[in-house]
């Protein structure tokens, strides 16, 4: 098994990749006494070179392959889709994301139009210096959701300015193994997907756009949807999913209202 550890603080000893290697040092235990193998491998996104998106929506259009930014995005995209699991992990600036990974998730947009993570699971965590509301993790989890991506779970460190590594392995020690356990398993679980609610929300919103979409069928978000066969009636999900039926006719028939809106 293989997770990216997705770190956004340019501080690399800073709270955030304290919290992280917390985790990533309970993943790899419980990976050791489960005789499993699993890579992690960590990205500190503030230390590759990505650079800020202008918005010429040249990924949305015609693929991100051909984004006039020739820089490390590419490559990061590349490894998420190689891996079971991402830990992302952010420090609070302002009540949300740092710029750092805001920046990320705007030049990776292009996997709200075609989502290419269905499978993978992620677990978000944040800092803080006095506490924050849920504002910072659902940045990260909308558009996680909307790329496909499962969510194992979130959690919110308060830690200050810099909280001393040995303070923080006492104070929060048992919560970021119970993260690398949670994260952990439902890797493992994973192999039978089970949507949330707001996840076939989202799918079903998506599927009417793309289905009403009077843009010409060469559209490459339209080819990539139809490619997957995921504007088929009877599909409700990006995989094979064993969801209660209600639960999917539910979301299926709040997906629809909500696309009278929005589409
Ligand atoms: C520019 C900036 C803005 C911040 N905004 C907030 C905030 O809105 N709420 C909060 O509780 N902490 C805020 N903090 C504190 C950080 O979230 C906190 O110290 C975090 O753990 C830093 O993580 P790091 O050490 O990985 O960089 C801010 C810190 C900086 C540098």
């Amino acid at each position: 098994m293989k997770i990216i550890s997705l770190v956004s603080s340019y501080r690399t000893n800073g709270n955030t990749s304290r919290i992280a290697e917390l985790i990533e040092n309970y993943l790899l235990s419980i990976a050791k006494t489960k005789r499993i193998d699993l890579e992690i491998e960590r990205v500190q996104i503030g230390h590759c070179n990505i650079n800020t998106c202008r918005g010429c929506r040249v990924c949305f259009d015609k693929g991100e392959e051909l984004c006039p930014l020739k820089d490390d995005l590419l490559s990061i995209r590349d490894k998420i889709r190689e891996a079971d699991g991402i830990l992302a992990a952010s420090p609070v600036y302002v009540e949300d994301v740092n710029g750092i990974m805001k920046n990320w998730l705007d030049r990776m947009a292009f996997n709200c139009h075609r989502p290419a993570y269905a499978g993978k699971v992620a677990y978000i965590v944040t800092t803080s210096g006095a506490g924050a509301s849920n504002h910072t993790i659902n940045t990260i989890k909308n558009a996680f959701t909307t790329w496909g991506i499962s969510i194992a779970g979130q959690k919110k460190f308060r830690t200050g300015g810099l909280m001393d590594f040995i303070e923080m392995q006492a104070k929060y020690g048992s919560d970021c193994k119970n993260i690398a356990s949670t994260l952990f398993d439902t890797m493992k679980r994973n192999l039978v997907i089970k949507p949330s609610l707001y996840s076939l929300i989202a799918f079903k919103i998506q599927q009417l756009s793309w289905q009403k979409s009077s843009r010409s069928h060469d559209n490459i978000d339209y080819k990539y949807w139809q490619k997957n066969r995921w504007l088929e009636k009877d599909c409700n999900y990006y995989l094979p999913n064993n969801t209660n039926v209600l639960k999917i006719k539910f979301a299926r028939m709040i997906g629809s209202i909500l696309a009278m809106f929005l589409i």
